[in-house]
């Protein structure tokens, strides 16, 4: 006899509901990196628009900062850890494979067994989250999701790597995706191109760094990174806006990946967006955070008054393994 699988219905509508964030305590200046690389401070601001980043501390760990920004998240949005039904937690420095990392995560904030899984989806791994939690909220399988990006590049980074050296730093940022009354996040525009996977990478797998005792630093060109960052983006950018039915003169703020200040101004022009649009710049004093850089700048400009709860904000991510995401949200 067959009877007909019942299915879960969720919510109508999913936004992000409240933000938080972690950024270590130690600050990196790009002096302090010109002691192991033949660069400047003028050469590092000017090509990357990096005047310092966060490097975390040992006791700073992907564990501890994602706890940190994961409370002040829900502490944001008024949920209690209890009422978690799934932790995502996007990373690619976290350094055990199993357990997820997300598992620790979600029972050191105090969930009630909620369901966790880490993402690998490089400097996409936010945007991705946020798509996967707002399909749960919206389908039925979960209620509150956490979603957070972290990232301990600087346990990745080649000090004597002159092309990476400079770019990338530490930290932690979280969300938490709910039901709402109106639409809160749009059509999420997205994909890959493992062909061109070379291009950002470990230096090995770590099964031949254990044989060959190399360490798997992040290597990249980042030339190529740059152009199709700076082009290619613009173009998923623009499909985003149409998608969620949102004209460029109704957006408040661009809150792009924070992978180099150049690229964001390169999407900026191509998008033209006007003066109105408030630009998130946060890689000037964090550096290139990966999966945390989106909601460490959109927290960074809700507490300087640049942009508010309500307005409308175009996100993207983009990077390692040729990952992108794009979708409009209201800024919680
Ligand atoms: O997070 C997502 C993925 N990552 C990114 O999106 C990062 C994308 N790429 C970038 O941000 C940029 O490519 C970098 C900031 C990494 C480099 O900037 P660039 O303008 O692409 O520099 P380049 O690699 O084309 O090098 C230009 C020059 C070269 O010298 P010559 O050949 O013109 O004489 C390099 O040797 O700059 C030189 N150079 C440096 N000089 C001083 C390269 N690295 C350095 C350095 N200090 N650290």
């Amino acid at each position: 006899m067959t009877s007909a699988i019942r299915t879960s219905g969720g919510a109508q509508h999913a936004s992000i509901l409240g933000v938080g964030v972690y950024r270590p305590s130690r600050i990196v200046t790009n002096a302090e990196i010109c002691e192991h690389i033949d660069s400047s401070d003028e050469w590092i601001r000017t090509r990357s628009g990096i005047v310092s980043r966060r490097w975390a501390t040992p006791e700073e760990t992907v564990a501890s900062m994602s706890v940190a920004a994961g409370g002040k998240a829900l502490a944001s949005a008024g949920i209690q850890a209890d009422q978690v039904d799934c932790v995502l937690v996007s990373t690619v420095s976290h350094f055990s494979q199993t357990p997820a990392i997300a598992t620790t995560i979600a029972s050191e904030i105090g969930t009630d067994g909620a369901a966790a899984m880490d993402i690998s989806a490089a400097c996409a791994g936010f945007c991705y989250g946020v798509e996967l939690a707002q399909s749960m909220v919206r389908g039925g399988s979960a209620t509150y999701v956490l979603v957070i990006g972290v990232e301990r590049l600087s346990d990745l980074t080649d000090l004597k790597d002159r092309s990476t050296a400079f770019l990338f730093g530490d930290g932690a940022g979280a969300v938490v995706v709910g039901p709402s009354e109106e639409p809160g996040i749009g059509p999420v525009v997205w994909g890959s191109d493992g062909g061109a996977a070379d291009l950002i990478r470990q230096k090995a797998p770590w099964d031949d760094a254990l044989s060959s005792g190399e360490y798997p630093y992040l290597v990249m060109q980042g030339n190529p990174v740059f152009r199709w960052a700076s082009y290619a983006m613009a173009k998923v950018a623009e499909e985003a806006l149409e998608r969620a039915g949102v004209s460029i003169a109704d957006l408040d703020a661009f809150i792009p990946h924070q992978a180099n200040m150049r690229i964001t101004d390169a999407m900026v022009k191509a998008l033209k967006l006007p003066s109105h649009v408030a630009i998130a710049r946060d890689i000037a004093e964090q550096g290139n955070t990966s999966a945390a850089s989106i909601p460490l700048a959109m927290e960074r400009m809700l507490a300087a008054g640049e942009v508010k709860s309500g307005d409308t904000a175009l996100i993207i991510g983009f990077g390692a393994g040729l990952v992108y995401a794009a979708q409009v949200i209201r800024v919680p």
